[in-house]
Protein backbone atom coordinates (compact mmCIF):
# COMPACT_ATOMS: atom_id res chain seq x y z
CA UNK A 1 0.00 0.00 0.00
CA UNK A 2 2.77 2.23 0.93
CA UNK A 3 5.08 1.37 -1.59
CA UNK A 4 2.24 1.27 -4.03
CA UNK A 5 1.75 4.87 -3.14
CA UNK A 6 5.26 5.46 -4.04
CA UNK A 7 5.54 4.57 -6.68
CA UNK A 8 2.24 6.16 -7.90
CA UNK A 9 3.69 9.41 -7.21
CA UNK A 10 7.12 9.45 -7.72
CA UNK A 11 7.18 11.60 -10.86
CA UNK A 12 5.06 14.51 -8.92
CA UNK A 13 7.55 13.87 -5.72
CA UNK A 14 10.61 14.69 -8.33
CA UNK A 15 8.37 17.73 -10.15
CA UNK A 16 8.11 19.10 -6.48
CA UNK A 17 11.47 18.89 -6.16
CA UNK A 18 12.48 20.40 -9.20
CA UNK A 19 10.45 23.67 -8.87
CA UNK A 20 11.83 24.13 -5.35
CA UNK A 21 15.12 23.88 -6.79
CA UNK A 22 14.58 26.88 -9.07
CA UNK A 23 14.15 29.09 -5.59
CA UNK A 24 17.73 30.36 -4.74
CA UNK A 25 17.43 30.29 -1.64
CA UNK A 26 21.08 30.93 -0.73
CA UNK A 27 21.42 32.10 2.98
CA UNK A 28 24.69 33.48 2.90
CA UNK A 29 24.10 36.12 0.35
CA UNK A 30 21.79 39.10 2.17
CA UNK A 31 20.65 40.09 -1.66
CA UNK A 32 18.48 36.60 -1.63
CA UNK A 33 17.27 37.29 1.44
CA UNK A 34 13.51 37.30 -0.45
CA UNK A 35 14.67 34.38 -2.27
CA UNK A 36 14.95 32.18 1.22
CA UNK A 37 11.37 33.39 2.21
CA UNK A 38 9.72 32.83 -0.56
CA UNK A 39 11.28 29.57 -0.17
CA UNK A 40 10.06 28.78 3.21
CA UNK A 41 6.41 29.73 2.12
CA UNK A 42 6.26 27.82 -0.67
CA UNK A 43 7.78 24.58 1.51
CA UNK A 44 4.84 25.40 4.25
CA UNK A 45 2.24 25.18 1.50
CA UNK A 46 3.92 21.61 0.20
CA UNK A 47 4.37 20.39 4.12
CA UNK A 48 0.42 20.86 4.07
CA UNK A 49 -0.03 19.49 1.33
CA UNK A 50 1.61 16.32 2.50
CA UNK A 51 -0.41 16.26 5.95
CA UNK A 52 1.50 18.60 8.19
CA UNK A 53 -0.58 20.14 10.71
CA UNK A 54 0.11 23.23 12.55
CA UNK A 55 2.33 24.72 10.17
CA UNK A 56 4.58 27.97 10.95
CA UNK A 57 6.53 30.05 9.61
CA UNK A 58 8.83 30.69 12.62
CA UNK A 59 10.91 34.27 12.87
CA UNK A 60 14.15 33.69 13.90
CA UNK A 61 16.78 36.90 14.12
CA UNK A 62 17.71 35.64 10.64
CA UNK A 63 16.15 33.56 7.91
CA UNK A 64 12.94 31.78 9.61
CA UNK A 65 12.14 28.10 9.88
CA UNK A 66 9.20 25.95 8.99
CA UNK A 67 7.52 23.84 11.73
CA UNK A 68 5.07 21.68 11.03
CA UNK A 69 3.65 18.66 13.08
CA UNK A 70 1.40 15.48 12.75
CA UNK A 71 0.24 14.39 16.49
CA UNK A 72 -1.70 10.77 15.91
CA UNK A 73 -1.68 9.94 19.67
CA UNK A 74 0.21 11.99 22.56
CA UNK A 75 0.94 8.43 24.06
CA UNK A 76 3.06 7.36 21.13
CA UNK A 77 6.52 8.12 20.55
CA UNK A 78 7.30 11.59 18.71
CA UNK A 79 10.26 11.99 15.79
CA UNK A 80 11.40 15.36 15.18
CA UNK A 81 12.98 15.88 11.57
CA UNK A 82 15.45 18.49 10.80
CA UNK A 83 16.61 19.20 7.60
CA UNK A 84 17.61 22.78 5.93
CA UNK A 85 15.98 24.76 3.07
CA UNK A 86 18.61 27.09 2.68
CA UNK A 87 21.71 26.20 0.42
CA UNK A 88 25.33 27.90 0.10
CA UNK A 89 26.47 30.09 -2.69
CA UNK A 90 26.46 28.74 -6.53
CA UNK A 91 29.54 29.77 -6.93
CA UNK A 92 31.63 29.98 -9.27
CA UNK A 93 28.78 30.02 -11.44
CA UNK A 94 31.05 30.32 -14.41
CA UNK A 95 32.36 26.30 -13.50
CA UNK A 96 28.23 24.91 -13.96
CA UNK A 97 27.25 22.82 -16.73
CA UNK A 98 23.94 24.65 -16.38
CA UNK A 99 22.20 26.95 -14.63
CA UNK A 100 22.38 25.99 -10.54
CA UNK A 101 18.95 27.01 -10.18
CA UNK A 102 17.65 25.93 -13.60
CA UNK A 103 17.35 21.99 -12.25
CA UNK A 104 18.27 19.22 -15.57
CA UNK A 105 18.07 15.39 -15.08
CA UNK A 106 21.46 13.52 -16.36
CA UNK A 107 23.20 10.60 -15.97
CA UNK A 108 26.67 10.28 -14.69
CA UNK A 109 28.84 6.81 -14.10
CA UNK A 110 27.84 6.50 -10.98
CA UNK A 111 23.96 7.19 -10.95
CA UNK A 112 23.55 5.52 -14.38
CA UNK A 113 19.60 6.24 -13.62
CA UNK A 114 19.95 9.82 -13.90
CA UNK A 115 20.72 12.26 -11.22
CA UNK A 116 19.18 16.25 -10.62
CA UNK A 117 21.63 18.71 -10.71
CA UNK A 118 21.11 21.83 -9.33
CA UNK A 119 22.32 24.00 -5.98
CA UNK A 120 21.01 22.28 -2.76
CA UNK A 121 19.78 18.92 -4.95
CA UNK A 122 21.75 16.67 -2.04
CA UNK A 123 22.29 19.34 0.46
CA UNK A 124 19.96 19.57 1.70
CA UNK A 125 16.35 20.19 -0.31
CA UNK A 126 16.51 16.92 -2.13
CA UNK A 127 17.48 14.99 1.51
CA UNK A 128 14.99 17.23 3.29
CA UNK A 129 12.08 16.64 0.71
CA UNK A 130 12.56 13.03 1.24
CA UNK A 131 11.34 13.29 4.79
CA UNK A 132 8.56 15.18 3.57
CA UNK A 133 7.76 12.80 1.11
CA UNK A 134 8.37 9.72 3.15
CA UNK A 135 5.84 11.43 5.46
CA UNK A 136 2.99 12.19 2.99
CA UNK A 137 3.62 8.20 1.96
CA UNK A 138 2.74 7.51 5.11
CA UNK A 139 0.26 9.83 6.31
CA UNK A 140 -1.81 9.23 3.27
CA UNK A 141 -1.97 5.46 3.35
CA UNK A 142 -2.79 5.41 6.76
CA UNK A 143 0.92 3.58 8.14
CA UNK A 144 2.40 6.94 10.48
CA UNK A 145 2.81 4.60 13.67
CA UNK A 146 3.90 7.54 15.60
CA UNK A 147 3.65 11.90 15.88
CA UNK A 148 5.83 13.69 13.50
CA UNK A 149 6.99 17.18 14.40
CA UNK A 150 9.33 19.07 11.47
CA UNK A 151 11.93 21.32 11.64
CA UNK A 152 13.32 22.97 8.49
CA UNK A 153 15.17 25.67 8.80
CA UNK A 154 17.08 28.01 6.59
CA UNK A 155 20.47 29.19 8.50
CA UNK A 156 22.37 25.94 8.49
CA UNK A 157 24.81 27.00 5.64
CA UNK A 158 25.81 29.83 8.05
CA UNK A 159 26.02 28.37 10.94
CA UNK A 160 22.37 28.42 12.50
CA UNK A 161 23.57 30.31 14.67
CA UNK A 162 20.01 31.86 15.67
CA UNK A 163 18.50 28.31 16.23
CA UNK A 164 19.71 28.13 20.17
CA UNK A 165 17.91 30.79 21.22
CA UNK A 166 14.14 29.60 19.27
CA UNK A 167 14.33 26.01 20.34
CA UNK A 168 14.95 26.90 24.14
CA UNK A 169 11.86 29.16 23.67
CA UNK A 170 9.75 27.02 22.44
CA UNK A 171 11.50 24.31 24.28
CA UNK A 172 8.14 22.13 24.81
CA UNK A 173 6.67 22.37 21.25
CA UNK A 174 9.82 20.76 19.81
CA UNK A 175 10.28 18.15 22.82
CA UNK A 176 10.51 14.53 20.86
CA UNK A 177 11.74 11.39 21.98
CA UNK A 178 14.43 11.37 18.90
CA UNK A 179 15.96 13.45 16.12
CA UNK A 180 15.86 12.24 12.08
CA UNK A 181 18.06 14.40 10.01
CA UNK A 182 18.85 13.62 6.51
CA UNK A 183 21.90 15.37 5.58
CA UNK A 184 24.35 13.38 5.42
CA UNK A 185 25.81 10.13 3.19
CA UNK A 186 26.27 6.87 2.67
CA UNK A 187 29.78 5.42 1.52
CA UNK A 188 28.24 4.16 -2.15
CA UNK A 189 24.80 2.86 -3.95
CA UNK A 190 25.62 -0.21 -3.02
CA UNK A 191 27.48 -0.22 0.35
CA UNK A 192 25.00 1.71 2.74
CA UNK A 193 26.40 3.52 6.15
CA UNK A 194 25.43 5.40 8.90
CA UNK A 195 26.86 8.65 10.12
CA UNK A 196 27.57 8.40 13.82
CA UNK A 197 29.54 11.58 14.33
CA UNK A 198 30.17 14.79 12.68
CA UNK A 199 33.06 17.26 13.38
CA UNK A 200 32.71 20.66 15.17
CA UNK A 201 33.77 23.60 13.52
CA UNK A 202 36.14 27.23 14.32
CA UNK A 203 36.09 29.67 11.61
CA UNK A 204 37.62 32.80 11.86
CA UNK A 205 38.67 35.65 9.41
CA UNK A 206 42.21 37.17 9.76
CA UNK A 207 43.79 40.34 8.66
CA UNK A 208 47.60 41.12 8.16
CA UNK A 209 48.25 44.95 7.08
CA UNK A 210 51.20 46.34 6.70
CA UNK A 211 51.96 49.82 4.60
CA UNK A 212 49.52 52.27 4.97
CA UNK A 213 48.52 52.49 1.30
CA UNK A 214 49.41 50.35 -1.74
CA UNK A 215 52.90 50.46 -2.93
CA UNK A 216 54.95 50.40 -6.01
CA UNK A 217 56.76 46.92 -5.59
CA UNK A 218 60.15 47.92 -7.44
CA UNK A 219 60.17 50.90 -5.48
CA UNK A 220 59.74 49.97 -1.92
CA UNK A 221 60.04 46.48 -2.89
CA UNK A 222 62.65 44.50 -0.99
CA UNK A 223 62.38 46.98 1.89
CA UNK A 224 58.36 46.64 3.31
CA UNK A 225 56.73 43.57 4.94
CA UNK A 226 54.21 42.62 2.14
CA UNK A 227 51.06 41.97 4.17
CA UNK A 228 50.46 38.82 1.55
CA UNK A 229 54.21 37.05 2.05
CA UNK A 230 53.90 37.77 5.65
CA UNK A 231 50.01 36.00 5.77
CA UNK A 232 51.50 33.25 3.62
CA UNK A 233 54.33 32.13 6.01
CA UNK A 234 51.92 32.95 9.03
CA UNK A 235 49.83 30.76 7.93
CA UNK A 236 52.34 28.37 6.26
CA UNK A 237 53.79 27.88 9.95
CA UNK A 238 49.69 26.58 11.52
CA UNK A 239 50.84 23.39 10.26
CA UNK A 240 54.31 21.29 10.86
CA UNK A 241 55.96 18.65 8.38
CA UNK A 242 53.88 15.79 10.37
CA UNK A 243 50.49 17.39 9.55
CA UNK A 244 49.94 18.70 12.99
CA UNK A 245 48.41 21.51 13.81
CA UNK A 246 51.13 23.83 15.67
CA UNK A 247 49.14 26.00 17.52
CA UNK A 248 50.20 26.09 21.54
CA UNK A 249 47.13 23.29 23.08
CA UNK A 250 45.28 22.96 20.13
CA UNK A 251 45.32 19.28 20.65
CA UNK A 252 45.04 19.26 24.79
CA UNK A 253 40.86 18.67 24.58
CA UNK A 254 41.31 15.65 21.51
CA UNK A 255 39.75 12.81 22.31
CA UNK A 256 41.86 9.72 21.24
CA UNK A 257 39.68 7.16 19.70
CA UNK A 258 40.01 4.04 20.23
CA UNK A 259 41.79 0.63 18.95
CA UNK A 260 38.33 -0.75 18.52
CA UNK A 261 36.80 2.23 16.00
CA UNK A 262 40.08 2.51 14.32
CA UNK A 263 40.01 -1.34 13.84
CA UNK A 264 36.45 -0.44 12.54
CA UNK A 265 37.43 2.11 9.96
CA UNK A 266 40.30 -0.21 8.80
CA UNK A 267 37.68 -2.41 7.71
CA UNK A 268 35.16 -0.47 5.97
CA UNK A 269 35.36 -0.66 2.46
CA UNK A 270 36.94 1.96 1.49
CA UNK A 271 38.98 2.82 -1.35
CA UNK A 272 42.31 5.03 -1.14
CA UNK A 273 42.70 5.04 -5.27
CA UNK A 274 39.10 5.64 -5.53
CA UNK A 275 39.11 8.26 -3.42
CA UNK A 276 42.09 10.29 -4.99
CA UNK A 277 40.56 9.26 -8.65
CA UNK A 278 37.61 10.36 -7.79
CA UNK A 279 38.97 13.95 -6.95
CA UNK A 280 41.61 14.17 -9.51
CA UNK A 281 44.94 13.21 -6.80
CA UNK A 282 47.78 11.31 -6.87
CA UNK A 283 48.50 11.33 -3.38
CA UNK A 284 47.31 12.43 -0.34
CA UNK A 285 48.52 14.97 2.43
CA UNK A 286 47.43 14.96 6.16
CA UNK A 287 48.39 14.22 9.71
CA UNK A 288 50.92 11.53 9.87
CA UNK A 289 49.97 7.90 11.41
CA UNK A 290 46.14 8.26 10.74
CA UNK A 291 44.31 6.92 7.39
CA UNK A 292 42.61 9.49 5.21
CA UNK A 293 39.26 8.16 6.63
CA UNK A 294 40.79 9.01 10.58
CA UNK A 295 42.15 12.56 8.98
CA UNK A 296 39.25 13.35 7.96
CA UNK A 297 36.49 12.37 10.31
CA UNK A 298 38.09 11.83 14.10
CA UNK A 299 41.18 13.81 13.73
CA UNK A 300 41.03 17.79 13.71
CA UNK A 301 42.47 20.26 10.65
CA UNK A 302 43.27 23.28 9.21
CA UNK A 303 42.17 24.76 6.00
CA UNK A 304 42.20 28.02 4.33
CA UNK A 305 39.18 28.62 2.48
CA UNK A 306 40.13 31.62 0.93
CA UNK A 307 42.61 34.11 0.70
CA UNK A 308 42.83 37.55 -0.83
CA UNK A 309 44.79 41.03 -1.31
CA UNK A 310 46.72 42.75 -3.88
CA UNK A 311 46.02 42.80 -7.65
CA UNK A 312 44.11 39.33 -8.87
CA UNK A 313 42.66 41.24 -11.92
CA UNK A 314 43.69 40.73 -15.78
CA UNK A 315 47.78 41.01 -16.67
CA UNK A 316 50.13 42.46 -14.18
CA UNK A 317 49.97 45.07 -12.12
CA UNK A 318 53.01 46.00 -9.88
CA UNK A 319 51.86 46.55 -6.06
CA UNK A 320 53.00 45.76 -2.98
CA UNK A 321 49.33 45.17 -1.15
CA UNK A 322 48.50 47.27 2.09
CA UNK A 323 46.18 44.40 3.23
CA UNK A 324 46.01 40.58 3.40
CA UNK A 325 42.99 38.43 4.41
CA UNK A 326 41.98 34.94 4.93
CA UNK A 327 39.06 32.60 6.10
CA UNK A 328 40.36 29.90 7.83
CA UNK A 329 38.04 26.55 9.19
CA UNK A 330 39.34 24.28 11.45
CA UNK A 331 37.45 20.70 12.39
CA UNK A 332 37.43 19.88 15.46
CA UNK A 333 36.70 16.72 16.96
CA UNK A 334 35.44 15.27 20.85
CA UNK A 335 36.04 17.18 23.18
CA UNK A 336 37.44 20.25 21.42
CA UNK A 337 35.64 23.31 22.37
CA UNK A 338 34.69 25.81 19.24
CA UNK A 339 35.09 28.86 21.24
CA UNK A 340 38.30 28.08 23.37
CA UNK A 341 39.68 26.75 20.01
CA UNK A 342 39.05 29.92 18.34
CA UNK A 343 40.74 31.58 21.32
CA UNK A 344 43.88 29.63 20.88
CA UNK A 345 44.11 30.70 17.51
CA UNK A 346 43.68 34.43 17.91
CA UNK A 347 46.18 34.36 20.87
CA UNK A 348 49.09 32.28 18.85
CA UNK A 349 48.39 33.92 15.28
CA UNK A 350 48.77 37.39 16.85
CA UNK A 351 51.97 36.31 18.93
CA UNK A 352 53.32 35.08 15.20
CA UNK A 353 53.51 38.29 13.67
CA UNK A 354 56.45 39.51 12.66
CA UNK A 355 56.97 43.49 13.67
CA UNK A 356 55.83 46.12 11.26
CA UNK A 357 52.42 44.42 10.44
CA UNK A 358 49.20 44.81 12.35
CA UNK A 359 47.00 41.24 12.59
CA UNK A 360 43.47 41.28 13.26
CA UNK A 361 41.42 37.93 13.97
CA UNK A 362 37.47 38.12 13.85
CA UNK A 363 35.96 34.91 14.72
CA UNK A 364 33.12 33.78 13.02
CA UNK A 365 30.07 30.99 13.78
CA UNK A 366 31.41 27.96 14.90
CA UNK A 367 29.94 24.48 16.00
CA UNK A 368 30.62 21.71 18.33
CA UNK A 369 31.48 17.85 17.66
CA UNK A 370 29.08 15.47 18.15
CA UNK A 371 29.25 11.25 18.67
CA UNK A 372 25.58 9.66 18.16
CA UNK A 373 25.45 6.31 19.67
CA UNK A 374 25.06 2.65 17.64
CA UNK A 375 23.53 0.55 20.62
CA UNK A 376 20.51 2.35 21.05
CA UNK A 377 16.50 1.63 19.54
CA UNK A 378 17.05 4.50 17.14
CA UNK A 379 19.98 3.03 15.52
CA UNK A 380 18.75 -0.21 15.15
CA UNK A 381 15.34 0.64 13.43
CA UNK A 382 17.64 2.98 11.35
CA UNK A 383 20.22 0.04 10.53
CA UNK A 384 17.33 -2.56 10.08
CA UNK A 385 15.52 -0.19 7.26
CA UNK A 386 18.84 -0.09 5.39
CA UNK A 387 19.37 -3.68 5.74
CA UNK A 388 16.11 -3.91 4.48
CA UNK A 389 15.71 -1.73 1.31
CA UNK A 390 19.78 -2.10 0.39
CA UNK A 391 19.78 -5.53 1.44
CA UNK A 392 23.14 -5.07 3.59
CA UNK A 393 24.12 -3.87 6.68
CA UNK A 394 25.32 -0.34 7.13
CA UNK A 395 28.40 0.41 8.47
CA UNK A 396 28.60 3.18 11.12
CA UNK A 397 31.06 5.59 10.19
CA UNK A 398 32.19 9.32 11.79
CA UNK A 399 32.18 11.85 9.61
CA UNK A 400 34.33 15.20 8.62
CA UNK A 401 31.06 17.63 7.99
CA UNK A 402 29.42 19.62 10.64
CA UNK A 403 26.44 20.35 11.52
CA UNK A 404 25.85 22.41 14.29
CA UNK A 405 22.58 21.66 15.95
CA UNK A 406 22.98 17.96 16.54
CA UNK A 407 25.53 18.63 19.39
CA UNK A 408 22.77 21.91 20.50
CA UNK A 409 19.75 19.58 20.04
CA UNK A 410 21.11 16.93 22.45
CA UNK A 411 22.59 19.68 24.92
CA UNK A 412 19.52 22.17 25.24
CA UNK A 413 16.64 19.82 24.90
CA UNK A 414 18.48 16.24 25.76
CA UNK A 415 17.22 14.66 22.72
CA UNK A 416 19.94 12.57 20.46
CA UNK A 417 20.15 12.72 16.55
CA UNK A 418 19.62 9.48 14.19
CA UNK A 419 22.02 10.83 11.20
CA UNK A 420 20.18 9.23 8.49
CA UNK A 421 21.43 10.54 5.16
CA UNK A 422 21.78 9.09 1.41
CA UNK A 423 24.15 11.65 -0.51
CA UNK A 424 27.20 10.08 -1.66
CA UNK A 425 30.59 11.67 -1.21
CA UNK A 426 30.95 12.56 -5.60
CA UNK A 427 27.14 14.89 -4.96
CA UNK A 428 29.82 17.96 -5.33
CA UNK A 429 27.72 19.37 -2.62
CA UNK A 430 29.04 22.84 -1.88
CA UNK A 431 31.01 22.68 -5.20
CA UNK A 432 29.94 23.65 -9.06
CA UNK A 433 27.55 20.99 -10.53
CA UNK A 434 26.20 19.27 -7.21
CA UNK A 435 24.07 16.70 -8.09
CA UNK A 436 21.52 13.86 -6.09
CA UNK A 437 21.04 10.53 -7.56
CA UNK A 438 17.28 9.75 -8.56
CA UNK A 439 17.63 6.18 -7.07
CA UNK A 440 19.20 7.98 -3.65
CA UNK A 441 15.93 10.02 -3.97
CA UNK A 442 13.83 7.23 -4.24
CA UNK A 443 15.50 4.85 -1.94
CA UNK A 444 15.20 7.57 0.89
CA UNK A 445 11.66 7.87 0.71
CA UNK A 446 11.58 4.02 0.31
CA UNK A 447 13.93 3.74 3.65
CA UNK A 448 12.52 5.83 5.96
CA UNK A 449 8.90 4.82 6.78
CA UNK A 450 10.74 1.70 7.65
CA UNK A 451 12.91 3.57 10.18
CA UNK A 452 9.25 5.06 11.84
CA UNK A 453 8.23 1.54 11.52
CA UNK A 454 10.78 -0.18 13.10
CA UNK A 455 11.07 2.68 16.28
CA UNK A 456 7.69 2.82 17.10
CA UNK A 457 7.99 -1.26 17.07
CA UNK A 458 11.20 -0.85 19.33
CA UNK A 459 10.00 1.55 21.54
CA UNK A 460 6.90 -0.59 23.01
N1 LIG B 1 25.08 18.70 5.17
C1 LIG B 1 26.30 19.38 5.43
C2 LIG B 1 27.22 18.64 6.37
C3 LIG B 1 27.58 17.22 5.97
C4 LIG B 1 27.65 16.84 4.64
C5 LIG B 1 27.85 16.32 6.96
C6 LIG B 1 27.97 15.53 4.32
C7 LIG B 1 28.19 15.03 6.63
C8 LIG B 1 28.24 14.63 5.31
C9 LIG B 1 25.96 20.76 6.00
O1 LIG B 1 24.99 21.42 5.25
C10 LIG B 1 27.19 21.62 5.97
O2 LIG B 1 27.68 21.89 4.90
N2 LIG B 1 27.64 22.10 7.12
C11 LIG B 1 28.69 23.06 7.19
C12 LIG B 1 28.76 23.64 8.56
C13 LIG B 1 28.13 24.97 8.74
C14 LIG B 1 28.40 25.49 10.11
C15 LIG B 1 28.45 25.98 7.69
C16 LIG B 1 30.02 22.42 6.94
O3 LIG B 1 30.25 21.26 7.31
O4 LIG B 1 30.87 23.12 6.36
MN1 LIG C 1 23.43 20.20 4.76
MN1 LIG D 1 26.08 22.25 3.44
Amino acid sequence: MLNTYIEENKERFLQELIDLLKIPSISADSNYKDDVLKMAQELSKRMEEAGAENIEIIPTGGHPLVYGDKIIDPSLPTVLVYGHYDVQPPDPVELWDSGPFEPVIKKTDVHPEGAIFARGACDDKGQMYMQVKAFEAMNKTGNLPCNVKFIIEGEEEVGSENLEDIIKKYADKFSADVILVSDTGILSNETPSITTGLRGLSYVEVEVVGPNRDLHSGLYGGAVPNPLNVLSSMIASLKDEHGRITIPGFYDDVEEVSQEERDLMANAPFSKADYLKEIGLTSSMGEEGYTILEQTSVRPTLDVNGMWGGYTGEGAKTVIPSKANAKISMRLVPNQDYEKISDLFQKHFESIAPEGVKVKVTPHHGGEPAVTPVDSIEYKAASNAMEETFGKVPVPLRSGGSIPIVAMFERVLGIKTVLFGFGLGSDAIHSPNEHYGLFNFYKGIETIPLFFRNYAELKK
